[in-house]
């Protein structure tokens, strides 16, 4: 079984999490092994006291890629989302990990803090209340070769899912590009619970 690494970048806010779960219960449902690095996650433990300065970001995406490397080559489908606005340190990335997917989640800062920003991020940021904020005062380098763009401006998350699922069966990394896992999600956040055909909530190991 080959590995390989599905890497989700784009400002906070830009739907990376939703849509690496959303994969992940995809994957599963293919019985591949499968994994998330996600941004948040990770620095309340592998990257716990790390901040977010140019060389805090770039260690910070150095220990995901090394993880998501070792898993890679074990033949875990690993999925990594946090911002990563450097590309050179992504880059760094793509040559430890070799098969490597990048993927680029678009959405404006506009359309984010006027619409999304759950955690009220970018109006403090917006307000200048926090500084250093990637997309508002802190850069965000887009791609200039991933596999694949995401426009969450016009699509749903199911149809970047969908492209998503095209793109590794291209790349022949599954054989079924059909999105078998049905159902209502019911918490976003990383939670493996989801609604079934019978309304019961199931949680998925
Ligand atoms: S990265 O730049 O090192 O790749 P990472 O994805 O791990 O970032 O963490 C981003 C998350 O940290 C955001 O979703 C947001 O909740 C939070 N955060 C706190 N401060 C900042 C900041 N200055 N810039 C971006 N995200 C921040």
């Amino acid at each position: 079984m080959t590995g390989f690494t599905v890497w989700f970048t784009g400002l906070s806010g830009s739907g990376k999490s939703t849509i690496a779960e959303l994969l992940y219960h995809e994957l599963k449902a293919r019985g591949l092994k499968t994994e998330i690095l996600d941004g948040d996650v990770v620095r309340q433990n592998l990257s716990k006291g790390l901040g977010f300065s140019k060389e805090d970001r770039d260690t910070n995406i150095r220990r995901i890629a090394f993880v998501a490397h070792l898993l890679t080559r074990n033949g875990v489908a690993t999925i990594c989302c946090p911002i990563s606005p450097y590309r050179q340190t992504r880059d760094e990335a793509r040559a430890l990990i070799g098969d490597f997917v990048e993927v680029y989640v678009y959405a404006t800062v506009e359309e984010i803090a006027a619409n999304r920003d759950p955690k009220g991020l970018y109006r403090k940021a917006l307000a200048g209340e926090i500084t250093g904020f990637t997309g508002v005062d802190d850069p965000y380098e887009v791609p200039e070769n991933p596999e694949l763009v995401l426009d969450t401006l016009v699509e749903t998350p199911e149809e970047s899912l969908r492209k998503v699922l095209a793109k590794l069966r291209e790349l022949g990394y599954i054989e079924d590009d059909a999105v078998l896992v049905r159902g209502e999600r019911v918490h976003s956040g990383l939670t493996d619970l989801r609604v079934t055909e019978a309304g019961t909530v199931r949680q998925e190991g």
